[in-house]
């Protein structure tokens, strides 16, 4: 079953002497518990696709659906639970002066009530690391323990969607693995879904169902993982998979 759907979307950001058109008419579905990666060169649209997938930014043009209602700029509440944004730099992702505990705390009462139980131990095991650590700041922690964090923080108000954004690309190479590993894994579990924008096409073959692949601004190919990236039909995605994947 579609969960989010995009049709038709575009984004023009205008400067003083230019204008660039960001996305030209972007047309996408997302299924409920699925991973759905985003592949393209920079500067090709994905982050511009999250923004306004999370609200963040308003489309030129074009509609977002969730569960088919049609989703304005300005969301409510119980939309902005629904769809949580995990970013590339997740300690500049915490307020610095909040301890962790206390940023998931605030995050969780804000969308999900004062009443609604931060579980410390819980969130703590759930992304693998011991709970003292949340008392920490996040100038305390290294990057892939705070990455971790911010997907507890995420997944702390029970979202049906993340929204990934580079979330491994400023990580060494073993604490990329563990961070693909765990977010699939919590996908699999909590049947959330995911859109997992990555340029690391290796990473996407691992964890995504599905992948759309992008270039300046349009979706030039998508289908399932053995579609796209096994049996590429566009030039496009062929370079770029002969580009980063030896096959
Ligand atoms: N706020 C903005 N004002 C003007 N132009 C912008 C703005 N944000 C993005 N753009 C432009 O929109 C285009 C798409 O940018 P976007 O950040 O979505 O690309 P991307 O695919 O995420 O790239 P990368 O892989 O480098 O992160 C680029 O040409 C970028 O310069
Ligand atoms: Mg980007």
């Amino acid at each position: 079953m579609t969960l989010l759907e995009g049709k038709g979307l575009v984004k023009r950001y205008h400067s003083q002497k230019s204008e660039v058109e960001a996305l030209c008419g972007v047309d996408f579905r997302l299924r409920e518990g699925e991973i759905l990666g985003v592949a393209g060169e920079s500067g090709s649209g994905k982050s511009t696709l999250l923004k306004l997938i999370a609200g963040l930014e308003a489309p030129t043009a074009g509609t977002l659906l969730l569960r088919g209602l049609p989703l304005r700029h300005r969301r409510t509440k119980e939309e902005y639970r629904s769809m949580q944004m995990v970013f590339q730099n997740a300690p500049a992702s915490f307020n610095p002066r909040r301890t962790i505990l206390d940023a998931i705390t605030g995050s969780v009462h804000s969308l999900r009530g004062k009443s609604a139980k931060v579980d410390a131990g819980a969130l703590s095991a759930m992304v693998n690391l011991p709970p003292e650590l949340m008392n920490r700041y996040p100038r305390q922690l290294s990057g892939g323990q705070c990455q971790r964090f911010a997907i507890a923080r995420a997944m702390a108000v029970q979202p049906d969607i993340l929204l990934c954004d580079e979330i491994t690309s400023a990580l060494d190479v073993s604490s990329q693995a563990q961070i693909l590993s765990l977010l699939s894994k919590l996908c699999r579990e909590k049947h959330t879904s995911a859109i997992f924008v990555s340029h690391d096409l290796a990473a996407i073959r691992c964890i995504c169902d599905r992948v759309m692949v992008m270039r300046e601004g349009v979706v030039v190919e998508q289908g399932t993982i053995g579609q796209v990236i096994s049996a590429p039909k566009e030039d496009y995605t062929r370079r770029l998979v002969e580009s980063v994947l030896q096959i």
